[in-house]
């Protein structure tokens, strides 16, 4: 398997962290120092489909492939459009695929590396020639707007890579899980149950997060998902010419860096003008680093996610 497109899809309206500031009381300077993020994109009109098929569109015509050659197509969202159909049905539709396995994943902020591995293995398992494996999400629609503490963080966007079927797989190493004891630190609301013999009142759908055990949470996993796909490989830490981290907060990608003892330079990061767009985050960077040129044939690539679950999860691909 190979990636051999990438794509990216980001709405046009943008918010500046000087646009929030007239909405909670933050300023620009407080949000870039502990986060890094400047701006972030955020919908009018579309959904998270829409997205998710902008994002597909690029990346099938980077590969230079048709869309009917797609066998696999999975979307991985915390914010699909609706409950159902799932988002990865809605861009069969938007695409004009006539068939193909569609479903979505949701691991939250660990969507994207959860989809890839899914969607290699199934690849593996069924011969199938090419698969789609999308990252898309409208964060801000479960994010509270009056809330300080999360509103600055997310963003809206899409990214998608095209898997291949090749000979020799580029997929060195991957693994993905979570530990189940930790689901107070980052959640956000769902609807109530409600039936003819009970109800719940119905709550808000809006994130929560304990942004310092999350912090602590992603360094900690990051460092320990490296040093297992570096040991496992037999690889150091200079072999891997690029980290791809889940792009929660420029503050992780540095400290990781650091304990990695590793150039920051390394850790290609794009959410300054994106802010944490979730389990789009990675195809987002891979897309825009493509498109500077900076990957090439042969370069290794490490992949990591974390996020709500807390889920974890790591790929070391040679691009
Ligand atoms: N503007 C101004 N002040 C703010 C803001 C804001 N946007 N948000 C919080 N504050 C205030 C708090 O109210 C608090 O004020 P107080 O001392 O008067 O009570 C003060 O700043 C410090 O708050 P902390 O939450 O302790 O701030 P901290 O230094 O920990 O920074 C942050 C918060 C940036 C979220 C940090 O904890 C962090 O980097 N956490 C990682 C979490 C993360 O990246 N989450 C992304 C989503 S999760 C994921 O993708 C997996």
């Amino acid at each position: 398997m190979r990636i051999v497109g990438t794509g990216s899809y980001l709405p046009e309206t943008k918010l500046s962290n000087d646009d929030l500031s007239q909405l909670v009381d933050t300023n620009d300077e407080w949000i870039a120092t502990r986060t890094g993020i400047r701006s972030r994109h955020v919908v009018t009109d579309e959904n998270t489909s829409d997205l998710a098929v902008g994002a597909a569109r690029v990346a099938m015509a980077d590969a230079g492939i048709a869309a009917a050659t797609i066998d696999l197509l999975v979307v991985a969202t915390s914010t699909p459009d609706v409950f159902i159909p799932g988002v990865a049905h809605q861009v069969l539709k938007g695409l004009g695929i006539s068939q193909a396995m569609v479903f979505d994943v949701n691991a939250a902020c660990t969507g994207f590396v959860y989809a890839l591995d899914v969607a290699v293995s199934l690849m593996q398992a069924h011969g199938y020639r090419h698969a789609l494996v999308i990252g898309a999400e409208v964060m801000s629609k479960i994010v509270d707007w009056n809330d300080r503490n999360t509103c600055v963080l997310f963003g809206d966007g899409a990214g998608a890579v095209v898997l291949e079927q090749a000979e020799m797989s580029g997929v060195l190493y991957r693994s993905c899980t979570a530990i189940p004891d930790r689901d107070d630190v980052l959640l956000s609301g769902g609807v109530a149950v409600n039936n003819p013999v009970y109800a719940v009142a119905q709550g808000d759908f809006f994130l929560d997060m304990k942004g310092q055990d999350v912090f602590k949470f992603a360094v900690r996993v990051v460092g320990e998902s490296v040093h297992a796909a570096l040991s496992e490989t037999g690889m150091s830490v200079e072999d891997v010419d690029y980290y791809v981290l889940h792009q929660a907060n420029r503050r992780i990608l540095e400290y990781v860096a650091k304990k990695l003892k590793v150039p920051v330079e390394k850790f290609y990061s794009t959410i300054a003008d994106t802010g944490n767009t979730s389990a789009a985050s990675i195809p987002i960077t891979l897309d825009r680093m493509k498109r500077e040129g900076l990957l090439v044939r042969g370069m290794k690539v490490m992949l990591v996610g974390f996020g709500a679950g807390l889920t974890y999860g790591a790929m070391l691909i040679e691009w």
